[in-house]
Protein backbone atom coordinates (compact mmCIF):
# COMPACT_ATOMS: atom_id res chain seq x y z
CA UNK A 1 0.00 0.00 0.00
CA UNK A 2 1.32 3.40 -0.89
CA UNK A 3 -0.19 5.49 2.21
CA UNK A 4 2.33 5.71 5.04
CA UNK A 5 1.61 3.63 7.63
CA UNK A 6 -0.43 4.91 10.59
CA UNK A 7 -0.17 2.46 13.16
CA UNK A 8 2.56 2.59 15.73
CA UNK A 9 3.38 -0.41 18.01
CA UNK A 10 2.20 1.69 21.29
CA UNK A 11 -1.25 1.28 19.50
CA UNK A 12 -1.07 -2.42 20.65
CA UNK A 13 -2.30 -3.71 18.01
CA UNK A 14 -2.30 -8.08 17.75
CA UNK A 15 -3.31 -10.57 15.17
CA UNK A 16 -3.71 -14.23 15.69
CA UNK A 17 -0.57 -16.32 13.78
CA UNK A 18 -3.50 -18.18 11.84
CA UNK A 19 -5.29 -15.20 10.54
CA UNK A 20 -2.32 -14.69 8.41
CA UNK A 21 -1.47 -18.96 8.23
CA UNK A 22 -4.99 -19.03 6.31
CA UNK A 23 -4.54 -20.04 3.25
CA UNK A 24 -7.59 -20.04 1.93
CA UNK A 25 -9.16 -22.87 1.69
CA UNK A 26 -12.81 -23.41 3.18
CA UNK A 27 -15.49 -26.06 3.34
CA UNK A 28 -16.00 -26.26 -0.37
CA UNK A 29 -12.84 -25.79 -1.95
CA UNK A 30 -8.83 -26.03 -1.71
CA UNK A 31 -6.06 -23.54 -0.28
CA UNK A 32 -5.44 -21.00 -2.47
CA UNK A 33 -2.15 -19.25 -1.34
CA UNK A 34 0.72 -20.65 -0.04
CA UNK A 35 0.55 -21.77 3.34
CA UNK A 36 3.04 -19.75 5.94
CA UNK A 37 4.67 -21.27 8.47
CA UNK A 38 4.13 -20.16 12.19
CA UNK A 39 7.80 -18.75 12.33
CA UNK A 40 6.93 -17.10 9.21
CA UNK A 41 3.59 -15.40 9.91
CA UNK A 42 5.41 -13.92 13.23
CA UNK A 43 7.85 -12.94 11.45
CA UNK A 44 5.83 -11.22 8.39
CA UNK A 45 3.73 -9.14 10.86
CA UNK A 46 6.95 -8.05 13.38
CA UNK A 47 8.57 -6.75 10.19
CA UNK A 48 5.13 -5.22 10.01
CA UNK A 49 5.40 -3.06 12.84
CA UNK A 50 2.48 -5.17 14.42
CA UNK A 51 2.71 -5.17 18.65
CA UNK A 52 1.79 -8.86 19.37
CA UNK A 53 0.76 -11.86 17.71
CA UNK A 54 -1.55 -14.93 19.35
CA UNK A 55 -1.21 -18.45 18.47
CA UNK A 56 -2.62 -21.63 18.65
CA UNK A 57 0.21 -24.20 20.63
CA UNK A 58 -0.44 -25.93 16.88
CA UNK A 59 0.18 -22.81 14.68
CA UNK A 60 4.03 -23.07 15.99
CA UNK A 61 4.53 -26.61 17.06
CA UNK A 62 2.29 -29.10 15.13
CA UNK A 63 0.26 -31.73 16.97
CA UNK A 64 3.18 -34.65 17.73
CA UNK A 65 6.32 -32.50 17.02
CA UNK A 66 9.16 -34.28 19.41
CA UNK A 67 10.27 -31.53 22.72
CA UNK A 68 13.88 -31.32 20.44
CA UNK A 69 12.14 -30.10 17.60
CA UNK A 70 9.54 -27.95 19.75
CA UNK A 71 12.59 -26.17 21.69
CA UNK A 72 14.07 -25.57 18.42
CA UNK A 73 11.32 -24.03 16.74
CA UNK A 74 10.82 -22.05 20.09
CA UNK A 75 14.34 -20.73 19.84
CA UNK A 76 13.43 -19.37 16.35
CA UNK A 77 10.17 -17.85 17.18
CA UNK A 78 12.71 -15.88 20.32
CA UNK A 79 15.17 -15.32 17.81
CA UNK A 80 12.32 -13.37 15.17
CA UNK A 81 10.94 -11.43 18.61
CA UNK A 82 13.71 -10.10 18.97
CA UNK A 83 14.99 -9.02 15.92
CA UNK A 84 11.43 -7.80 15.02
CA UNK A 85 10.42 -6.55 18.54
CA UNK A 86 7.40 -8.40 18.53
CA UNK A 87 5.59 -9.74 21.33
CA UNK A 88 3.51 -12.84 22.31
CA UNK A 89 0.20 -11.07 23.76
CA UNK A 90 -2.25 -14.59 23.61
CA UNK A 91 -1.46 -17.99 23.58
CA UNK A 92 -4.46 -20.77 23.31
CA UNK A 93 -4.96 -24.11 22.53
CA UNK A 94 -6.04 -26.28 19.71
CA UNK A 95 -8.83 -28.39 20.83
CA UNK A 96 -10.69 -28.41 17.62
CA UNK A 97 -8.78 -29.43 14.55
CA UNK A 98 -7.91 -33.25 15.84
CA UNK A 99 -10.88 -35.44 15.27
CA UNK A 100 -10.76 -36.87 19.13
CA UNK A 101 -11.92 -33.80 20.10
CA UNK A 102 -15.18 -34.69 17.79
CA UNK A 103 -17.54 -34.41 20.13
CA UNK A 104 -15.94 -31.83 22.28
CA UNK A 105 -12.57 -31.28 24.48
CA UNK A 106 -13.22 -30.30 28.03
CA UNK A 107 -17.32 -31.46 27.76
CA UNK A 108 -16.51 -34.93 25.96
CA UNK A 109 -18.07 -38.13 27.27
CA UNK A 110 -15.16 -39.34 27.31
CA UNK A 111 -13.16 -38.98 30.54
CA UNK A 112 -10.02 -40.07 28.66
CA UNK A 113 -11.05 -37.14 25.87
CA UNK A 114 -11.02 -34.33 28.36
CA UNK A 115 -7.70 -35.37 30.50
CA UNK A 116 -5.91 -35.56 27.20
CA UNK A 117 -7.63 -31.69 26.57
CA UNK A 118 -6.63 -30.61 29.64
CA UNK A 119 -2.69 -31.70 29.44
CA UNK A 120 -2.81 -30.27 25.69
CA UNK A 121 -3.67 -27.16 27.30
CA UNK A 122 -1.26 -27.22 30.05
CA UNK A 123 1.36 -27.46 27.34
CA UNK A 124 -0.02 -24.71 25.82
CA UNK A 125 -0.23 -22.85 28.68
CA UNK A 126 3.88 -23.72 29.16
CA UNK A 127 4.28 -22.69 25.96
CA UNK A 128 2.37 -19.44 26.33
CA UNK A 129 4.38 -18.74 29.88
CA UNK A 130 8.04 -19.49 27.77
CA UNK A 131 6.85 -16.94 25.58
CA UNK A 132 5.81 -14.17 27.73
CA UNK A 133 2.23 -13.98 27.03
CA UNK A 134 -0.06 -12.66 29.66
CA UNK A 135 -3.25 -14.07 28.72
CA UNK A 136 -4.22 -17.57 27.40
CA UNK A 137 -7.16 -17.74 25.71
CA UNK A 138 -10.10 -20.52 25.77
CA UNK A 139 -12.69 -20.61 23.15
CA UNK A 140 -14.68 -23.58 22.94
CA UNK A 141 -14.57 -23.93 19.43
CA UNK A 142 -16.38 -27.97 19.57
CA UNK A 143 -17.78 -27.40 23.05
CA UNK A 144 -21.40 -27.62 22.31
CA UNK A 145 -23.72 -30.53 20.40
CA UNK A 146 -25.97 -30.70 18.09
CA UNK A 147 -28.24 -33.86 19.86
CA UNK A 148 -29.03 -32.09 23.13
CA UNK A 149 -30.38 -35.44 23.82
CA UNK A 150 -27.65 -36.83 23.88
CA UNK A 151 -25.34 -34.57 25.94
CA UNK A 152 -26.32 -32.98 29.20
CA UNK A 153 -25.93 -29.75 29.16
CA UNK A 154 -25.63 -29.20 33.14
CA UNK A 155 -23.44 -31.79 32.92
CA UNK A 156 -21.12 -30.31 30.48
CA UNK A 157 -21.07 -26.79 32.12
CA UNK A 158 -19.91 -28.79 34.96
CA UNK A 159 -17.21 -30.38 33.21
CA UNK A 160 -15.71 -27.33 31.47
CA UNK A 161 -15.58 -25.44 34.73
CA UNK A 162 -13.13 -28.77 36.23
CA UNK A 163 -11.16 -28.08 33.23
CA UNK A 164 -10.73 -24.40 33.86
CA UNK A 165 -10.39 -25.28 37.75
CA UNK A 166 -7.76 -27.68 37.55
CA UNK A 167 -6.06 -24.43 34.43
CA UNK A 168 -6.29 -22.03 36.83
CA UNK A 169 -4.64 -24.10 39.94
CA UNK A 170 -1.75 -25.40 37.68
CA UNK A 171 -1.18 -21.76 36.58
CA UNK A 172 -0.76 -20.70 40.46
CA UNK A 173 0.75 -23.79 41.02
CA UNK A 174 3.69 -22.54 38.16
CA UNK A 175 4.11 -19.17 39.32
CA UNK A 176 2.90 -17.93 35.95
CA UNK A 177 1.92 -14.31 35.11
CA UNK A 178 -1.38 -14.79 33.33
CA UNK A 179 -4.75 -14.30 32.78
CA UNK A 180 -7.54 -16.83 31.28
CA UNK A 181 -9.71 -15.49 28.70
CA UNK A 182 -13.35 -16.94 27.66
CA UNK A 183 -14.27 -16.58 23.91
CA UNK A 184 -17.82 -16.85 23.78
CA UNK A 185 -19.45 -18.19 20.04
CA UNK A 186 -23.02 -19.32 19.89
CA UNK A 187 -22.27 -21.93 16.98
CA UNK A 188 -20.19 -23.08 14.14
CA UNK A 189 -18.45 -25.54 13.62
CA UNK A 190 -20.77 -27.10 16.39
CA UNK A 191 -24.91 -26.63 16.20
CA UNK A 192 -24.87 -24.59 19.08
CA UNK A 193 -22.14 -24.14 21.43
CA UNK A 194 -21.72 -23.45 25.29
CA UNK A 195 -21.08 -20.13 26.89
CA UNK A 196 -22.14 -18.25 23.46
CA UNK A 197 -22.18 -14.53 24.52
CA UNK A 198 -20.26 -12.33 26.51
CA UNK A 199 -23.21 -12.52 29.51
CA UNK A 200 -22.81 -16.22 29.78
CA UNK A 201 -19.16 -16.25 30.02
CA UNK A 202 -19.14 -13.50 33.14
CA UNK A 203 -21.88 -15.59 34.72
CA UNK A 204 -19.79 -18.72 33.80
CA UNK A 205 -16.50 -17.47 35.52
CA UNK A 206 -18.07 -16.36 38.47
CA UNK A 207 -18.57 -19.77 39.06
CA UNK A 208 -15.17 -20.76 39.08
CA UNK A 209 -12.72 -21.09 42.01
CA UNK A 210 -10.31 -18.09 40.87
CA UNK A 211 -13.24 -15.88 39.12
CA UNK A 212 -10.28 -13.09 39.29
CA UNK A 213 -8.03 -15.31 37.06
CA UNK A 214 -10.43 -14.76 34.11
CA UNK A 215 -12.12 -12.43 31.71
CA UNK A 216 -13.73 -12.18 28.32
CA UNK A 217 -12.71 -11.66 24.59
CA UNK A 218 -15.50 -11.13 22.50
CA UNK A 219 -15.19 -11.34 19.28
CA UNK A 220 -17.54 -8.88 16.41
CA UNK A 221 -18.43 -11.72 14.30
CA UNK A 222 -19.40 -14.05 16.87
CA UNK A 223 -21.51 -10.98 18.10
CA UNK A 224 -23.53 -10.70 14.78
CA UNK A 225 -23.80 -14.29 14.48
CA UNK A 226 -25.73 -14.40 17.96
CA UNK A 227 -27.62 -11.29 15.74
CA UNK A 228 -26.60 -8.94 19.04
CA UNK A 229 -24.85 -5.61 19.50
CA UNK A 230 -21.45 -5.45 18.96
CA UNK A 231 -21.08 -2.78 21.04
CA UNK A 232 -23.04 -3.85 24.09
CA UNK A 233 -21.45 -7.35 23.86
CA UNK A 234 -18.05 -5.54 24.17
CA UNK A 235 -19.02 -3.25 27.11
CA UNK A 236 -20.68 -5.35 29.46
CA UNK A 237 -17.12 -7.17 30.01
CA UNK A 238 -15.35 -3.65 30.25
CA UNK A 239 -17.64 -2.45 32.88
CA UNK A 240 -16.96 -5.67 35.00
CA UNK A 241 -13.25 -4.96 34.55
CA UNK A 242 -13.26 -8.64 32.44
CA UNK A 243 -12.55 -7.29 29.23
CA UNK A 244 -8.92 -8.89 29.25
CA UNK A 245 -8.34 -8.43 25.09
CA UNK A 246 -10.60 -8.14 21.99
CA UNK A 247 -11.25 -10.10 18.43
CA UNK A 248 -11.99 -7.32 15.68
CA UNK A 249 -13.28 -8.01 12.88
CA UNK A 250 -16.39 -7.33 10.67
CA UNK A 251 -19.19 -9.61 9.46
CA UNK A 252 -22.79 -9.89 8.40
CA UNK A 253 -25.42 -10.74 10.62
CA UNK A 254 -26.97 -14.25 11.28
CA UNK A 255 -24.91 -16.13 8.53
CA UNK A 256 -21.72 -18.58 8.36
CA UNK A 257 -18.57 -17.36 10.24
CA UNK A 258 -17.18 -14.90 7.74
CA UNK A 259 -14.32 -13.84 9.62
CA UNK A 260 -13.69 -10.35 7.14
CA UNK A 261 -11.75 -7.36 8.26
CA UNK A 262 -12.23 -5.19 10.85
CA UNK A 263 -14.64 -2.28 9.28
CA UNK A 264 -15.57 -4.37 6.20
CA UNK A 265 -18.59 -4.47 6.94
CA UNK A 266 -20.22 -1.68 9.02
CA UNK A 267 -18.58 1.27 9.76
CA UNK A 268 -20.42 2.95 11.79
CA UNK A 269 -21.00 0.41 14.28
CA UNK A 270 -17.12 -0.20 13.92
CA UNK A 271 -16.65 3.49 14.82
CA UNK A 272 -18.63 3.09 18.11
CA UNK A 273 -16.27 0.06 19.29
CA UNK A 274 -13.46 2.01 18.72
CA UNK A 275 -14.90 4.98 20.25
CA UNK A 276 -15.79 2.68 23.18
CA UNK A 277 -12.45 1.05 23.98
CA UNK A 278 -10.56 4.60 23.47
CA UNK A 279 -13.37 6.57 25.64
CA UNK A 280 -13.16 4.41 28.58
CA UNK A 281 -8.91 4.12 27.81
CA UNK A 282 -8.90 0.51 27.26
CA UNK A 283 -5.42 -0.42 27.75
CA UNK A 284 -5.60 -3.98 26.46
CA UNK A 285 -4.20 -5.74 23.15
CA UNK A 286 -6.52 -5.57 20.35
CA UNK A 287 -6.33 -8.14 18.14
CA UNK A 288 -7.57 -8.86 14.83
CA UNK A 289 -9.08 -12.13 14.33
CA UNK A 290 -10.16 -12.28 10.48
CA UNK A 291 -8.82 -13.77 7.09
CA UNK A 292 -7.57 -12.08 4.13
CA UNK A 293 -10.36 -12.81 1.54
CA UNK A 294 -9.64 -15.87 -0.22
CA UNK A 295 -8.75 -13.83 -3.56
CA UNK A 296 -5.74 -12.63 -1.88
CA UNK A 297 -1.91 -14.08 -2.80
CA UNK A 298 -0.34 -13.51 0.04
CA UNK A 299 -2.05 -11.61 3.77
CA UNK A 300 -0.03 -8.70 3.61
CA UNK A 301 -2.13 -6.14 2.32
CA UNK A 302 -5.14 -7.56 4.93
CA UNK A 303 -2.66 -7.39 7.42
CA UNK A 304 -2.18 -3.39 6.93
CA UNK A 305 -5.95 -2.45 5.95
CA UNK A 306 -6.98 -3.78 9.66
CA UNK A 307 -4.95 -1.86 11.45
CA UNK A 308 -5.00 1.18 9.32
CA UNK A 309 -9.44 0.76 9.44
CA UNK A 310 -8.56 1.00 12.96
CA UNK A 311 -6.18 4.05 12.65
CA UNK A 312 -8.94 5.73 10.58
CA UNK A 313 -11.67 5.24 13.23
CA UNK A 314 -9.92 6.71 15.98
CA UNK A 315 -9.31 9.94 14.21
CA UNK A 316 -13.28 9.77 13.35
CA UNK A 317 -13.65 9.47 17.35
CA UNK A 318 -11.46 12.24 17.93
CA UNK A 319 -13.85 14.39 15.47
CA UNK A 320 -16.96 12.71 17.01
CA UNK A 321 -15.70 13.60 21.07
CA UNK A 322 -15.30 17.32 19.88
CA UNK A 323 -17.58 18.09 17.48
CA UNK A 324 -19.16 20.99 19.28
CA UNK A 325 -23.03 20.61 17.93
CA UNK A 326 -22.81 16.60 18.26
CA UNK A 327 -21.07 17.32 21.86
CA UNK A 328 -24.22 20.03 23.06
CA UNK A 329 -26.80 17.55 21.72
CA UNK A 330 -25.69 14.58 23.75
CA UNK A 331 -25.18 17.70 26.69
CA UNK A 332 -28.95 18.18 26.34
CA UNK A 333 -29.89 14.56 26.65
CA UNK A 334 -29.24 14.09 30.21
CA UNK A 335 -30.27 17.37 31.33
CA UNK A 336 -30.20 19.33 34.50
CA UNK A 337 -30.12 17.81 38.24
CA UNK A 338 -31.66 20.44 39.55
CA UNK A 339 -33.32 18.51 42.55
CA UNK A 340 -30.51 16.28 43.29
CA UNK A 341 -32.29 12.90 42.18
CA UNK A 342 -28.79 11.28 41.16
CA UNK A 343 -27.73 11.16 45.32
CA UNK A 344 -31.42 9.75 46.29
CA UNK A 345 -30.94 7.02 43.78
CA UNK A 346 -27.41 6.74 44.54
CA UNK A 347 -27.65 3.73 47.30
CA UNK A 348 -30.78 2.87 49.11
CA UNK A 349 -31.40 4.90 52.67
CA UNK A 350 -34.81 4.86 54.42
CA UNK A 351 -34.22 8.49 54.26
CA UNK A 352 -33.51 8.28 50.71
CA UNK A 353 -36.27 5.22 49.93
CA UNK A 354 -38.86 8.52 52.33
CA UNK A 355 -37.70 11.09 50.23
CA UNK A 356 -38.42 9.08 47.36
CA UNK A 357 -41.65 8.22 48.66
CA UNK A 358 -42.72 11.57 48.63
CA UNK A 359 -41.21 13.25 45.88
CA UNK A 360 -44.58 14.09 43.36
CA UNK A 361 -43.58 13.42 39.72
CA UNK A 362 -45.87 14.49 36.29
CA UNK A 363 -45.04 11.57 34.12
CA UNK A 364 -47.19 13.39 31.24
CA UNK A 365 -44.86 16.64 31.66
CA UNK A 366 -41.35 14.23 32.36
CA UNK A 367 -42.72 12.54 28.74
CA UNK A 368 -42.62 15.94 26.71
CA UNK A 369 -38.81 16.05 26.86
CA UNK A 370 -37.69 16.48 23.12
CA UNK A 371 -34.88 13.43 22.30
CA UNK A 372 -32.90 14.66 19.34
CA UNK A 373 -31.90 11.15 18.02
CA UNK A 374 -32.59 11.84 14.40
CA UNK A 375 -30.07 14.59 14.37
CA UNK A 376 -27.98 13.21 17.02
CA UNK A 377 -27.41 9.82 14.60
CA UNK A 378 -27.15 12.04 11.74
CA UNK A 379 -24.75 14.25 13.06
CA UNK A 380 -22.15 10.58 13.52
CA UNK A 381 -23.02 9.58 9.85
CA UNK A 382 -22.51 12.97 9.00
CA UNK A 383 -18.73 12.86 10.72
CA UNK A 384 -18.21 9.13 9.25
CA UNK A 385 -18.86 10.10 5.81
CA UNK A 386 -16.57 12.86 6.28
CA UNK A 387 -18.80 16.46 5.96
CA UNK A 388 -18.20 19.61 7.39
C1 LIG B 1 -10.09 -19.97 15.90
C2 LIG B 1 -11.35 -19.19 15.98
O1 LIG B 1 -11.91 -19.00 14.71
C3 LIG B 1 -11.07 -17.87 16.61
O2 LIG B 1 -12.21 -17.08 16.71
C4 LIG B 1 -10.45 -18.04 17.94
O3 LIG B 1 -10.11 -16.80 18.45
C5 LIG B 1 -9.20 -18.85 17.85
N1 LIG B 1 -9.46 -20.06 17.16
C6 LIG B 1 -8.65 -19.08 19.22
O4 LIG B 1 -8.98 -20.31 19.68
MG1 LIG C 1 -11.47 -15.16 17.72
Amino acid sequence: MARKALWKRSDKFAFGAWTVMNAGGDPFGEATRPQLSGPDAVRGLGERDVYGFEFHDNDLVPIGTPPRRRDAILREVRKIMGSTGIKATAGTTNLFSHRVFKDGAFTSHDPKVRAYAVQKAMAGIDLAAELGAGVYIFWGGREGAEVDVAKDPVEALKRFREAMNFLCAYVLDQGYKMVFSIEPKPNEPRSDMYLATAGHALAFIATLDHPDMAGVNPELAHVKMAGLNVVHEVAQPLEAGKLVDIHLNAQKPLRFDQDMSFGADNPKEALLVVKLLSDYGYAGTKAFDCHPYRTEADPWDFVERNMTAYKLLEAKVDRVNSDARLVAMLEELTGADDAGLGDVLLSYSRKNAAKLRGMKFDPAKLAERRLLYERIDQRLTEILLGAE
